[in-house]
């Protein structure tokens, strides 16, 4: 979500003239002595003829899945990634809002709206994405949350056995390392697997301010990745030793030196080959650079993990997809399925809701943009520098729309001891793409104020948009819509989110240091009274911050449901040998940030390739493989 946060925040606590020192401070301290794991050799230029199996995108899901295919010693697996390797910038959990427009970044754009990003120039919101092994897990905010229990139950109602919360719990523990012992001795989590899970080392006194506040409404501080999910916590990431864990790190580093698993990076797929009579998955299109295009046949199966914009951008340039839309792009048609990017569901909310404290508790440039700031992470991995892209605190809430009496809270709250002013207008706005006039009319003027936000997300809306090719030239972006907010409940709840949001401003424990909202009405709003219902949709159209979750266009379900696009196991319907296994499967969005669920995907789709080849074998086999499996990482890690 780095909303206000991976960007502001990090961005508040760092300006661009240290990062010369940033650089040279980690570069010297820490990389070569301190970071046991050896980057991956890029294998761009010796990608063999065939694969037994080829994973499109090295990112969150497809990270996990080329570790978990290549521990079957006989089988031969090509990962392809369009970006290269991760930076040290990237390492830095603060710094993650600078990620975003530079190379790492795909840059994707959403068309532009009439109804929502309003605030934004030209009406359009960004959609950072990451373009880097590792992928969007490389530019995210960190931030470790699971979904709730009634998703996946969910999910499984909606036609897809195996998919409910008892099914899939056994797969997020099985990625899980997490460094707290208090929940790693509880039944929900795990230790000793390749993610680590830990929260940050150094924290606001704003932090607990933010617990106590929610208990005042009557919210529990809990695990909200354990048995409940309705209450507050401080947030659980996934980082290292003060340093970003990306699927990368976690899943790729370890297994560098398996033979039979090639990583070729800045390498471009343009599109899955599929003989159209048999229907057959026979290969994948690469294109790099100075290259001339060139196919690489696939032996088994095509495992696409090109997320949520990549991956029905690639299906439709291989011809499968919408036929009208495939028609008119003049691509042929080798099978039509007209779910593909439909079903585009994304959690937005309320950007820049802002409240003013009297106390120095806060980040603002003037304290955090310093050399003792920065030395102190890069000697002790500590520090401001080591938040999770700026965010201290989740809840889970429930408006007046949400069943009270069951655990599925409607609304979600990132607090961040700053805002969209912390950085002096440095770098946040930019990356947000906020206009000037927003930025000068709303946020200038509380430049060296102590500010503190909290984004009140929808978990589940209702409206939904689509992914379309603008053209059939596979190096142009998509046409993306999301329809942000085009249903009326998600507006109502909404409102209603914002409402909760203000209690907590008002609660003892925020009004001991005099938290008050910031009310300079949103250009563009002047005409309605603040804080009127009115007022805050006004708000909500113009500063829609999406928190950058798209979700669901190749989405899982039955043959009889006409827009899904895969099957319960992941398989193409009426394609053999490809499978999808990124964010984009969701049938629904989960109820929550979607990397850990997405990394859960990977997991419990591998296994499905390995359970699907292995079937005539038994049970036995599959053992055998876990045990390769494991003593082969006592040879490859630290
Ligand atoms: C700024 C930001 C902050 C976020 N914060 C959080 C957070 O705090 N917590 C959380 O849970 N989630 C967060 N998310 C969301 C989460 O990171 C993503 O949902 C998740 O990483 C998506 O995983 P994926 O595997 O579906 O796709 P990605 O991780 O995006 O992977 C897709 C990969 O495929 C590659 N690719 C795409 N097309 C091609 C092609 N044609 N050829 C070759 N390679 C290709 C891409 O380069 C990329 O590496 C955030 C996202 C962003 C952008
Ligand atoms: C609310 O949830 C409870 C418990 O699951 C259920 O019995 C009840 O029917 C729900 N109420 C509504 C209005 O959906
Ligand atoms: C803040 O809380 C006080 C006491 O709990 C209440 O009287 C007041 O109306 C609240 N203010 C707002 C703006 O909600
Ligand atoms: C790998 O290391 C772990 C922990 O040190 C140990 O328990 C396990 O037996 C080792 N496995 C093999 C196959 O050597």
């Amino acid at each position: 979500m780095a909303l206000l946060l991976g960007a502001g925040m990090s961005t508040a606590m760092a300006g661009l003239w240290l990062m010369p020192l940033m650089l040279a401070g980690i570069a010297y301290h820490r990389y070569e002595t301190v970071d046991p794991e050896s980057r991956v050799l890029d294998a761009s230029n010796k990608i063999r003829e065939e694969y037994d199996f080829i994973v499109i995108g090295g990112g969150s899901a497809g990270a996990v899945v080329a570790n978990r295919l290549s521990e079957v010693p006989e089988w031969n697996v090509l990962l392809i990634e369009a970006g290269g390797d991760e930076t040290e910038i990237s390492d830095v959990p603060g710094l993650a809002g600078y990620l975003q427009q530079s190379e790492l970044d795909w840059q994707y754009q959403t068309t532009s709206s009439e109804s929502s990003c309003l605030a934004m120039h030209n009406r359009q919101c960004n959609w950072p994405r990451g373009k880097v092994l590792g992928g969007s897990s490389v530019l995210n905010a960190m931030l470790y949350v699971r979904g709730n229990r009634h998703d996946y139950d969910h999910w499984e109602r909606l036609g897809n056995p195996g998919w409910s919360y008892d099914h899939v719990l056994p797969y997020f523990i099985k990625s899980e390392d997490n460094r707290n012992p208090y929940l790693a001795k509880t039944p929900y989590h795990g230790t000793g697997g390749y993610l680590t899970v830990q929260e940050s080392p150094w924290h606001t006194p704003l932090s607990l301010t933010f617990l106590q506040a929610c208990h005042e409404l009557g919210y529990e501080n809990r695990d909200i990745n354990g048995e409940f999910q309705t209450g507050c916590m401080i947030a659980q990431g996934t980082i290292r030793r003060g340093s970003r864990c990306s699927t990368a790190k976690a899943f790729l580093r370890p297994v560098n030196l398996r033979k039979n698993l090639d990583i070729a990076l800045k390498t471009f797929v343009s599109k899955v080959v599929v003989d159209p009579t048999k229907k057959q998955t026979v290969g994948v299109e690469i294109l790099q650079k100075g290259k001339s295009k060139r196919v690489i046949r696939v032996g088994k199966e095509v495992v696409l993990s090109a997320g949520a914009i990549g991956s029905p951008q690639i299906m439709m340039l291989s011809g499968i997809g919408p036929p009208d839309h495939l028609a008119r792009m003049k691509i042929p048609l080798v099978h039509a399925l007209p779910g593909v990017g439909e079903n585009l569901q994304d959690h937005i909310g309320l950007g820049g809701l802002t409240f003013i404290i009297d106390q120095p508790f806060t980040f603002t440039k003037e304290r955090f943009q310093t050399v003792p700031v920065a030395l102190e992470y890069i000697l002790n991995e500590r520090g401001p520098l080591s938040t999770l892209g700026g965010v201290e605190g989740l809840a889970f809430v429930n408006t007046k729309y949400a069943n009270h009496s069951e655990d599925f809270p409607d609304v979600q709250f990132h607090f961040a001891p700053s805002s969209i002013n912390s950085d002096g207008g440095e770098h946040i706005r930019k990356i947000v793409g906020l206009r000037d006039i927003v930025y000068n009319t709303m946020y200038k003027p509380l430049v060296g104020s102590e500010t503190w936000t909290i984004l009140p997300l929808l978990l589940r809306p209702k409206s939904s948009g689509t992914i379309r090719l603008r053209s059939r030239n596979p190096l142009h972006h998509p046409n993306i819509r999301p329809n942000y907010l085009s249903h009326p409940e998600d507006v109502y709840t909404l409102i209603e989110g914002i409402r909760i949001a203000m209690q907590i401003s008002n609660s003892t424990a925020f009004r001991k240091f005099g938290s008050r909202p910031h009310t300079i009405p949103m250009p563009g709003c002047k005409k309605y009274a603040f804080d009127t219902d009115p007022y805050w949709e006004c708000a909500l159209r113009h500063f829609t911050f999406t928190i950058y979750h798209p979700t669901g266009t190749c989405k899982m379900g039955p043959a009889y449901d006409q827009l899904a696009v895969v099957d319960h196991e992941l398989r193409v319907h009426g394609v053999k040998g490809l499978r999808v296994m990124d964010a984009s499967i969701m049938p629904m969005i989960v109820s929550g940030n979607p990397n850990a669920p997405i990394i859960m995907i990977g997991e419990k789709g591998a296994d499905m390739v390995k359970n699907a080849w292995y079937h005539s074998k038994g049970d036995e086999d599959i053992d055998q493989l876990h045990e390769f499996a494991d003593s082969e990482e006592n040879q490859t890690v630290e």
